[in-house]
């Protein structure tokens, strides 16, 4: 067998949907790595096994999952909304913070003030929690800068931690998450600076791999979104966006319409949007830590995705303002107990669904033979653990491309 290193006698979850048993259940099986690849998956009494000269792991008959993916985060950001949790809790409304200029506006005055390396100083802890649960593959957003010098300088800040913590990184542009105050009254000029100068810029530089909007009545609206769009596709950028989170104005049709790769949020989506994803194959992204940390109280259909066979991915929203939870395992509790999910489908939402949020689906997120080998080892007697507990580590190991961590 050509082969580097061996995993043994392992209950693997791998995701494969081609294997036909709960969490694609391969009890007491071996995974064998050459490079940064998964060579084969064994049955336990695999001739191979007993020849292989290499080093073997012995996992003892506990759980192996793929390397966990969040595929939804904004963990570059400086200052702290803490204060104005407060007034929320007093009774304001996100909205109404928005209003007043404060929300998205004040993580951006405080980003703008912030140099590259600052960012990256405060960023590392929230990557680092991330990493210790799991996370082998992340999605950063840019999104307060919101100038043609902070949008890049967040991006870079957002590769540099991806690369100290060692996780692969997928960054995105959100240029188009508010109006500036530059911009007040001006919107549409805004989003021809996004369209003409930022969008360019990301793709030239290699800054960005996808592009993401926040649809919304406090933010742009689709025809807006539209614009930006058509740039992203003209410069080679895949698309994205947070629709439907607080009103439905119809965001989930059109990122379709348009082939995104995921839509994210979806509290108020309908059954129009749910049947335009299923056709076109986007991710349906769910942000429960938003959904518990603004009260809201519209859930997203899960049950009509479900039955329609959207694929339904789970992630953090790691950011200041409506989600500052650095836990992936926290997201997929909360995704079971407000939104319904089983566990099984929690994992999912990390792994194979989340591998196709990022455009990754062929390359990571399950355990099969030629994925790249990212895979986690649980001191867990059954997977559903890892999702019903918070605040315990149960990881025992992690291997990132092949190497054990
Ligand atoms: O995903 N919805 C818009 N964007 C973020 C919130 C960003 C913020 O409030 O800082 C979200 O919830
Ligand atoms: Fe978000």
């Amino acid at each position: 067998m050509n082969a580097d290193a061996l995993w043994v006698n392992a209950k693997l979850a791998t995701f494969d949907p081609t294997v036909n048993a709960p969490y694609g259940l391969r009890d007491g099986w071996a995974i064998a790595t050459r490079g940064d690849t998964i060579a084969a998956i064994l049955p336990p009494d695999a001739p191979e096994l007993h020849s292989f000269q290499g080093p073997v792991t012995d996992c003892g008959g506990k759980w192996i999952t793929p390397g966990f993916i969040d595929c939804h985060t904004h963990l570059v950001w400086a200052g702290s909304r803490a204060p104005e949790w407060e007034l929320r809790l007093a009774g304001a409304t996100y909205a109404e913070i928005a209003k007043r200029g404060g929300g998205i506006l004040s993580t951006m005055r405080a980003l703008r003030a912030a140099s590259e390396d600052e960012l990256v100083a405060v960023a590392l802890p929230r990557l680092r929690a991330l990493a210790a649960e799991g996370v082998t593959c992340v999605e950063i957003k840019s999104g307060y800068g919101l100038t043609t010098a902070d949008e890049p300088k967040t991006l870079r800040a957002a590769k540099r931690v991806a690369a100290e913590v060692g996780v692969e990184v997928s960054p995105t542009l959100l240029a188009a998450h508010v109006v500036p105050p530059e911009f007040a009254g001006r919107a549409d000029d805004y989003v021809s600076l996004v369209c003409e100068e930022m969008i360019p810029a990301a793709a030239e530089e290699k800054l960005a791999e996808a592009v993401d909007v926040f649809c919304e009545s406090i933010a742009f609206s689709p025809a807006q979104c539209e614009r930006v769009f058509r740039s992203a596709k003209a410069h080679g950028l895949a698309i994205k966006g947070h629709v439907e989170q607080l009103t439905n104005l119809h965001g989930a049709e059109l990122v379709a319409r348009h082939g995104g790769w995921s839509v994210d949020h979806l509290e108020y989506l309908d059954d129009a949007g749910v049947a335009a994803l299923a056709k076109a194959g986007t991710v349906a992204v769910l942000l429960p830590g938003a959904f518990y940390f603004l009260r809201e109280k519209q859930r997203p259909p899960t049950e009509s995705l479900r039955a329609a066979g959207v694929p339904m991915a789970v992630a953090t929203d790691l950011n200041d303002g409506t989600s500052p939870f650095a836990s992936l395992r926290l997201a997929m509790n909360m995704a079971c107990v407000f939104y319904g999910l089983t566990p099984e489908e929690a994992l999912a939402g990390v792994t194979r669904n989340a591998a196709k949020a990022l455009g990754r689906g062929h390359r990571l997120g399950t355990l099969e033979v030629g994925k790249q080998a990212d895979f986690l080892l649980w001191d867990v007697m059954h997977p559903s653990q890892i999702v019903f507990q918070v605040g315990i580590n149960l990881l025992t190991g992690r291997v990132i491309r092949g190497v054990q961590k």
